[in-house]
């Protein structure tokens, strides 16, 4: 055994070893905690080796020929290629296994307890890659007791449409996954809201191509500015996680282009990422991780991605398929790109170049991101102060204002008593979960625990908004009442001037809503409390779209997604008009599921399906998703590109709330579209008619050709533009032209076809006062 495995096997054991005090003598627990410390000391010093490991070459300039940065990163991972046997090429192509993801799986030297770490190379000044899930912050960080900011939802995020805030937001993990050791993010989630009941939408930017890609994409060039690798992520089609592993998405060249894999395009243009990870399903009946036509044809020719595909955690079904079929490299483990791939290759399956070529878009990407130029060694401790202020800001462009009936929102001085209810509003605000999930800081704060969140857990943040409401508040009465009980809740808002109800839909990875519906009679609660009190405000803390049959019956609605450790502030501060909501919709809201293309989550109710695993949340049992048989296919063609708001215009369905949709305390007037004669941009003029400063969210559509065959409308263009009460401005937004494409089949390309487009322009989806034409000849 080598002194390298010896350090692994203590370093991987120290985090189980907890003292088991069980029948012991009080001196005998002394003595064995002071010979545990030293042990736990000198595994320190033991580990810090294998710590060391990570760190790079010393920084001698010009140590190795590719040191110089005057030279492009295909040169300088060219000349590394060439000094690197077959063994270190083989190393770079596959994760070193489960890790800390798995209790119990060995931890390889090196690693930083991430989701998977790939050795680097020392001899050539190559560090290992450390990856880290980090959706809405960094993930486990509980496990090495660090801690991470807990960002809005990224859907809550993509509601400001504001670019600069996605910067932000990947700025923020960045940071902080540089600051704990990490070197590359596996977040940038971009599968658009094709399921709404799809447990994973909260870590996703929304149903339409443009925002979703534009979104995502200047996310990761926020993370990826901290030196840190990044990555867009499920590709592709992955809109649901029941069957996940079985399903196959069966969809169409054209409307494949012109939906999922358009906001992958776009977020890819945009950010360059170092990895995009390849999904579980399977898509057309062939495995997303080798599928020739997504990874070659349309990942690397199409989009001219340059970095590597990386398979989703078990997502590798095959060596000679997957490796001739585009895939880079194998995670977390080496069953497919180990062993089996040097024989593949020492046999002639696989051409030693489609090694190589593995291996230069890892390296390419490490140079191009500066992660072997600035090392991440050593760490630091994370700002949580600024983490905080951050996701404050984004939160607070990220809460929808979606019913002010008579004005009963902003709340001001003459409240003299308010009724807050339901969601443990009196403690914190709800979080995502699954690989998405940040670890509380001090622990769960509805369930406290020692240790990180357990899988399928619903976690509460310490962010309390009956502390922040009563700050604001500091005559009124204000009270929280639990909502467990719906006529106690209604007696008890009785007696208020205003009832706040917070309602909650808990989701994570590997489960699906069954329906649209809040869980928990959580409807009838609502109803309850409005009945009692004509002043009831709802505020949603949700992971995607749900149904409020209740809609009429109260005064106000206020979207919060997952805010964040932000996010109790962000929204009082909206609540009382300190702050102004900006927010729009990145999702269509139904009336209900039979609005939806599928009213039931296809396979959900799929009898012979053996459930792996199930979920208890609030009482309720939820299925798990990662069902390995029967293969179950699931028609994307029935809506095609027609995703979201487009379907609902295909269809003439009314929904409940339309995509782009949001109020704000100020009303804006649209007036002077034009667009130019090729349709690359369109002005407009808008006004602040209202009394207050705002910031208004321009949407423009485009309805294309007839021949293009569409029956809806597709987002273009978007601006967000600050106005002062009263104040006028004309804008310029530049119009996406792949968003007024097509794709051409049988040229096999994204193409502006000749005929009439009318430009639209307004408010919302459902709102668009402006419209103009410009038509392309032959
Ligand atoms: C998820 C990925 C995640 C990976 C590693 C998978 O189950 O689908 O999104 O990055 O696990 O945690």
């Amino acid at each position: 055994m080598s002194i390298g495995t010896y350090h692994v096997s203590v370093c991987a054991a120290l985090p189980f070893n907890r003292p088991n005090s069980d029948g012991e003598s009080s001196t005998r627990m002394k003595s064995r905690i002071l010979s545990q410390s030293a042990l736990l000391l000198a595994s320190f010093i033991l580990c810090a080796p294998a710590l060391r490991a990570q760190e790079p070459p010393p920084a001698a300039p010009q140590h190795h020929p590719w040191d110089d940065k005057s030279l492009s990163p295909d040169q300088r991972a060219d000349m590394v290629q060439k000094e690197m046997t077959l063994d270190e090429k083989l190393q770079l192509v596959h994760g070193t296994g489960w890790g800390a993801l798995m209790p119990g799986s060995p931890i390889y030297p090196g690693s930083n307890w991430g989701a998977s770490y790939v050795p680097g190379i020392p001899r050539l000044g190559i560090p290992g890659i450390n990856m880290q899930d980090s959706a809405v912050g960094v993930r486990l960080s509980a496990l090495m007791g660090r801690y991470s900011t807990l960002l809005p939802s990224t859907l809550g995020a993509a509601s400001s449409w504001d670019p600069a805030g996605a910067r932000l937001f990947g700025d923020v993990i960045g940071r902080e996954l540089r600051d704990q050791g990490f070197n590359m993010s596996i977040g940038g989630g971009v599968d658009i809201t094709r399921e709404p009941r799809n447990g994973r939408n909260f870590e996703y930017a929304g149903e339409d191509p443009l925002l979703a890609g534009t979104m995502t994409g200047n996310l990761m060039v926020g993370v990826q500015s901290e030196h840190v690798m990044g990555d867009i992520k499920h590709y592709a089609f992955n809109d649901q996680e029941t069957g996940r592993n079985v399903y196959s998405a069966n969809i169409g060249k054209r409307a494949a282009r012109e939906s999922d894999l358009l906001a992958f395009e776009i977020a890819i243009g945009i950010a360059k990422p170092a990895g995009v990870m390849c999904a579980y399903n399977r898509v057309n009946q062939v495995y997303s991780c080798e599928n020739d036509w997504l990874l070659n044809d349309v990942l690397k020719k199409d989009f001219h991605f340059k970095g590597w595909v990386l398979s989703d955690w078990g997502a590798t079904h095959s060596t000679v398929k997957a490796a001739l079929a585009g895939l880079d490299q194998e995670m977390p483990g080496d069953d497919y790109f180990g062993d089996a791939l040097k024989k593949a290759i020492q046999d002639g399956q696989v051409p030693m170049s489609r090694l190589d070529d593995m291996d230069h878009r890892i390296l390419r990407s490490m140079f191009a991101e500066g992660v072997i130029d600035y090392p991440v060694m050593p760490r630091s401790v994370v700002n949580p102060f600024k983490g905080r202020d951050d996701a404050e800001h984004i939160a607070e462009e990220s809460i929808v204002l979606l019913k002010n009936e008579n004005g009963i929102l902003p709340l001001n001085s003459s409240v003299q008593s308010i009724a807050l209810i339901g969601s443990h509003a009196d403690v914190g605000v709800l979080s995502g979960g699954g690989s998405a999930q940040v670890d509380a800081p001090g622990g769960n704060v509805i369930n406290p625990h020692p240790g990180g969140a357990n899988w399928g857990e619903t976690v509460y943040f310490p962010s309390s908004p009956l502390k922040y409401i009563r700050e604001h508040a500091p005559g009124a009465k204000v009270e929280f009442n639990p909502g467990t009980d719906d006529a106690s809740a209604a007696a008890f808002a009785k007696t208020a001037d205003v009832a706040i109800v917070f309602v909650n839909q808990p989701m994570h990875e590997a489960m699906d809503r069954p329906t649209l519906s809040l869980p928990d009679d959580q409807d009838a609660l609502v109803s309850a409390v409005a009945a009692a009190n004509p002043h009831t405000i709802v505020v949603l803390e949700n992971g995607g779209p749900v149904s409020m049959p209740w809609a009429g019956n109260v005064q106000g609605i206020v979207e919060a997604w997952y805010p964040g450790i932000g996010g109790a502030q962000a929204l009082s501060d909206l609540l009382f008009g300190t702050v102004n909501f900006t927010a729009k919709l990145p999702v269509t809201f139904a009336k209900d599921d039979a609005q939806l293309p599928h009213p039931e989550v296809p396979g959900y109710n799929l009898k012979d399906v053996p459930h792996m695993m199930t979920f208890t949340i609030h009482g309720k049992i939820i299925k798990h998703a990662m069902m390995d048989k029967p293969m179950f296919d699931v028609d994307y063609n029935k809506a095609g590109a027609a995703v979201g708001y487009k379907w609902f215009e295909e269809q003439h369905l009314t929904p409940l709330f339309p995509f782009g949709f949001g109020l704000s305390y100020t009303t804006y007037e649209y007036s002077g579209l034009a667009v130019d004669s090729d349709g690359h941009q369109a002005t407009l003029a808008i006004k602040n008619t209202g009394q207050r400063a705002g910031t208004e969210i321009a949407e423009v559509y485009a309805e294309l050709p007839q021949d293009a065959g569409e029956h809806y409308k597709r987002l273009v263009g978007f601006d967000r533009v600050d106005l002062n009460a009263g104040e006028s401005k004309t804008v310029t937004i530049p119009l996406n032209q792949l968003c007024l494409s097509i794709y051409n089949v049988t040229n096999d390309s994204m193409e502006m076809i000749p005929g009439k487009y009318i430009i639209l322009a307004g408010p919302s989806s459902a709102d668009t006062p402006l419209t103009v034409t410009f038509t392309l000849s032959k």
